[in-house]
């Protein structure tokens, strides 16, 4: 008969120590025994996990040797000279690593995984806005797979999408697929928003040519499209003296009736570094918890109704399952990453 599994009372006094408050005895106390178990295999198999920023705290906090938003795992993932690499985040983001490092083995613990955004945009879909654009460059949120990444001209992140988008020398510039992503950078960067089925008003035209503009897409981060600026009044009424923090996913009115907008890090850095007496983070509520278990003393307020369930696929018994089985291997066509690949590098270089 197999033993069971047991924490060493190194892990859970290091755990108590960080969870504790945040997470019941027995949470972990039973998580305890993943999280060794991971970090044993992990050293046996030569792996680095990857960890975004909205894993759940024990991952996170736990198991997670690199951690960070989409801009900081892509230059990570770029430089590890692991030999597996365990990404605990969505498949785009796993899959951006394997374009990196196609000698490596990346895994997703979770087939399932997936993201709104990446799910709202086909190649085919960049192919007819070139054709209807053309000589426009492409700019694509990291939130889209492959296939379409192999036919943009630049990729950007929540982290650098203002400094790329200001060095590309176009009047015209397509940003896909995040219809708000897009027109808070278009309102960042001085330019007017259309969409393609728009693009016959007058009003955007100069002598017939398109004025300074963005030319959208109607994807929405099926989480962050559910803030509201009713949500930020209701706390704000409650708690005056709030800082409101919105991640650039969120609507416009949104994002101008908070404090601060930025990627998860800059949101993170935000908290350590700017002294307030409370936050409302809108964005996925683990990533507040991963917050607390660092600043104790700091009040931080979350809407925990908007989960991102794509995120939240990603558990410590699924990654310890990845690494036991190497499952579940992201594989791409080696034509089709070296496309993908450019439109990286570039990022890479530009930011
Ligand atoms: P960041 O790049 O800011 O981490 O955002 C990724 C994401 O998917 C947010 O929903
Ligand atoms: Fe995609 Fe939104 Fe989830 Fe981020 S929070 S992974 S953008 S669905």
């Amino acid at each position: 008969m197999k033993a069971a599994m047991t924490s060493s009372q190194q892990t859970l006094d290091s755990m108590h120590a960080k969870l504790g408050g945040l997470l019941p005895d027995f949470e972990i106390e039973a998580k305890a025994v993943l999280v060794d178990e991971i970090n044993r295999l992990k050293v046996e198999r030569n792996a680095v996990i990857l960890g975004h920023n909205y894993m759940e705290p024990a991952l996170f906090h736990c198991v997670a040797d690199i951690k960070g938003d989409s801009l900081e795992l892509c230059r990570k993932a770029a430089e590890t000279t692991k030999d597996i690499i365990v990404f605990c985040g969505v498949e785009f983001m796993a899959e951006s690593a394997k374009i990196l490092n196609p000698t490596k083995k990346v895994l997703i613990p979770s087939k399932k995984a997936g993201c709104s955004l990446a799910s709202s945009i086909t190649p085919e879909d960049v192919q007819a806005l070139k054709k209807q654009f053309p000589g426009v460059p492409v700019l694509a949120y990291i939130n889209t797979y492959a296939a379409v990444k192999a036919e943009v001209d630049i990729c950007v992140t929540s982290g650098n999408a203002v400094k790329i988008a200001q060095q590309i020398d176009s009047d015209q510039i397509i940003f896909v697929p995040d219809e708000y992503l897009a027109r808070n950078i278009a309102k960042a960067t001085g330019k007017k928003i259309i969409f393609p089925e728009n693009v016959l008003d007058s009003a955007l035209k100069t002598d017939g040519v398109l004025q300074k503009v963005f030319v959208g897409w109607h994807g929405k981060c099926e989480v962050h499209d559910l803030f509201t600026v009713q949500d930020i009044k209701d706390v704000r009424a409650q708690y005056p003296d709030v800082v409101v923090l919105a991640h650039p996913e969120c609507p416009p009115d949104v994002v101008d009736a908070s404090d601060f907008s930025g990627s998860t890090s800059a949101m993170i850095n935000y908290v350590r570094d700017v002294s307030a007496s409370r936050y409302l983070l809108l964005t996925e509520c683990a990533m507040a918890d991963n917050i607390i278990a660092e600043h104790k003393n700091k009040e931080v307020l979350r809407l925990c109704s908007h989960r991102c369930p794509h995120m939240a696929q990603i558990t410590l018994q699924d990654t310890l399952d990845a690494l036991l089985y190497d499952r579940y291997e992201i594989t791409l066509n080696e034509e089709l990453r070296l496309k993908a690949k450019r439109s990286i590098d570039r990022m890479l270089e530009m930011s």
